[in-house]
């Protein structure tokens, strides 16, 4: 194995195949409940949906945490504070970074992705926006303890995680990933996240399922992806993309539902699928002020202020490292 394949994210086979894709992918379809990580819709096409689908009417919490972002600088300077290196998980190509960096005054911003080429593009263009302030891009993988660059350590750090991306795992993952955040960030970091709140039911629905279909696309993507990758055969036309309000769990599930009984192959594997049965895809969990709370609570973060959009459907928090205390 060459050095530069050694510090390669995405492990391929022989054949340029992803292991980790091709292994998640036999491993849910061979589950009763059918179930594949939704970190898997994000190739390029699926990210592209995705950047389709913020835009899309249905879909607002894009919309809402960019208008908090924009509308609430004065207010997010003076709970942050000056002088901070701003760490930002899975920053991707996001178009929010620049309004938290205009409003606070950093001192440093570290863009963390597990995407290298993505993540030394966007860098790159944002550096030209902010000219003076150092930017410091890091290929990780976020859901792992991250070394910060040198530059930074000295640094009181705040770490910037939007677009309720927390809620795509259930709750033991999503603590498992704040207490690493904490690991990573240390002793009297802050925390801006975003948090989804719950709503009525069909709202929830249609900016999953949105009339334009993008969302159905993004999520036959997956698909279609499984079968350019994996060599798969499943007959993308008898799969129909449904958005379901799991309220038990407070969270909107993607699922792909089979029209007709069905029999495929991936990966030289055969599988079957039940009219009606379903793979399910995503989850996106919703929050109230409390379960929100509770959540950073249990992974080592205290909420201190919080903001929403005008019409109360998409949260800001900001948390700052619990201080582990002995009583009550
Ligand atoms: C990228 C996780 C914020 O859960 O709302 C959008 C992904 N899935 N429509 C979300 C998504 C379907 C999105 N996040």
């Amino acid at each position: 194995m060459s050095a530069n394949k050694d510090l390669r994210l995405v492990d391929l086979d022989e054949e340029g195949v992803d292991r980790a894709f091709r292994e998640s992918v036999l491993k849910g379809l061979g589950e009763s409940q059918k179930a594949i990580p939704a970190r898997w819709l994000y190739d390029d096409a699926g990210s592209q949906l995705f950047e389709d689908i913020t835009a899309v009417p249905e879909y607002y919490p894009t919309r809402a945490e960019t208008e908090i972002l924009e509308s609430r600088d004065k207010e997010f300077a003076e709970a942050i504070g000056p002088g901070r290196a701003v760490i930002e998980f899975g920053s991707g190509s996001s178009v929010k970074t620049p309004l938290l960096l205009r409003a606070i005054e950093p001192a440093a911003y570290v863009p963390l992705d597990i995407s290298g080429d993505f993540l030394r593009a966007s860098a790159e263009e944002l550096g030209k926006k902010f000219p003076g302030l150092p930017v410091y891009p890091v290929e990780a993988d976020f859901m792992r303890r991250v070394e910060l660059p040198q530059a930074v350590t000295d640094m009181p750090h705040l770490g910037f995680f939007p677009g309720s991306t927390i809620g795509n795992m259930v709750p033991r993952t999503a603590v498992d990933l704040l207490r690493t955040m904490r690991e990573t960030l240390g002793e009297g970091s802050k925390l801006l996240i975003g948090l989804d709140l719950v709503k009525d039911r069909s709202v929830l629905e249609a900016a999953y399922d949105d009339a334009g279909g993008v969302t159905a696309e993004f999520n036959l993507n997956l698909a279609r992806r499984i079968n350019r990758e994996l060599g798969g055969t499943i007959p993308v036309d008898q799969l129909i993309h449904a958005a379901r309000w799991n309220d038990d769990f407070a969270r909107i599930e993607m699922h792909l539902v089979a029209r007709s009984d069905l029999e495929f192959e991936v990966g030289g594997q055969r599988f079957t699928m039940r009219k009606g049965e379903t793979i399910h895809t995503e989850n996106s969990h919703k929050f109230t002020r409390r379960s929100g709370a509770t959540l950073l609570l249990a992974g080592g973060w205290t909420p201190v202020a919080r903001w929403l959009d005008k019409k109360d459907r998409f949260s800001l928090i900001l948390a700052e490292a619990s201080i582990p205390r002995s009583a009550p």
